[in-house]
């Protein structure tokens, strides 16, 4: 791991593999997985004020308000294992999240140093949403066909018990797609003109896609040498 923080920011459809590729990321890089999602549903499991809040709008795929997500994210950031990075899964998701997390980071005199996009087709979204299971236990995630667990409906890491998200139904699925693309697609073109993103194939296997991961990180800590 390198001295200059490293902020990377992962843009994706929902079900592009986002979670899947930070939380490979984050052994390899020693900085940590930062999901919107997550700091969500584990509010909404302990029933928080965040937790009830945010469940209406995750139930119906809706995004929750700005001003919310900024607060809690821009509040996870300032904690002291994000001093040398962090790895951004779900946030920024809107022009108005993005523009809060860049005047957070230039604050502190740090900048986003990597904008991987992983593209994939409508038709493998719907069936990558349809077929995840998540671990209740760690969120490790799972595909029935693409990434089986090795035990029946078990994590692989903890044993713990498999579930479906309940916003993974298909039409709740559908509706956050439709969310996605005229919500936060527009920030793929707002990092292009910052000359940071890098489109990736999300077609392709896993560990592929992990590696060429790699190589993008290695190739952005290279530009940032003096
Ligand atoms: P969130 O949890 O962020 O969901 P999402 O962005 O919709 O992304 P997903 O978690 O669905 O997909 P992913 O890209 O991580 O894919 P994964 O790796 O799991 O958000 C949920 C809700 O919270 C939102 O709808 C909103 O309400 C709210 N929210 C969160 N952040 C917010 C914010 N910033 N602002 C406002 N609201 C916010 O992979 C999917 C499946 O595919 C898995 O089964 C996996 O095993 C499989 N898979 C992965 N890669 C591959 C591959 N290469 N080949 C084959 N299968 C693969």
């Amino acid at each position: 791991m390198a001295e200059k923080p490293l902020y990377i920011v992962l843009i994706g459809a929902p079900g592009a593999g986002k979670g899947t590729q930070a939380a490979l990321l984050e052994k390899e890089l020693g900085i940590p997985h930062i999901s919107s999602g997550d700091m969500l549903r584990e509010a909404v499991a302990k029933g928080t004020e965040l937790g009830r809040l945010a469940k209406n709008y995750m139930d119906r795929g809706e995004l929750v308000p700005d001003d919310v997500m900024v607060k809690v994210v821009l509040e996870r950031l300032s904690m002291p294992d994000c001093r040398k990075g962090a790895l951004l899964d779900g946030f920024p998701r809107t022009p108005e999240q993005a523009r809060a997390l860049e005047e957070a980071l230039s604050k502190e005199g740090k900048t986003i140093s990597l904008v991987p996009y992983i593209k994939v087709s409508m038709e493998k979204l719907l069936e990558r949403l349809a077929g995840r299971w998540i671990c209740r236990n760690c969120q490790a995630v799972y595909h029935l066909v693409y990434n089986p667990p090795k035990e029946d409906m078990k994590c692989d890491l903890c044993g713990g018990e498999l579930y479906q998200r309940e916003d993974d139904k298909p039409e709740t699925a559908r509706r956050r797609l439709e969310v996605y693309f005229a919500q936060t697609a527009p920030l793929i073109d707002y990092y292009r003109q910052a000359g940071i993103l890098r489109e990736i194939d999300g077609e392709k296997a896993i560990e592929e896609i992990h590696r060429e991961l790699l190589a993008l990180v290695a190739e952005a800590m290279g530009d940032d040498c003096p």
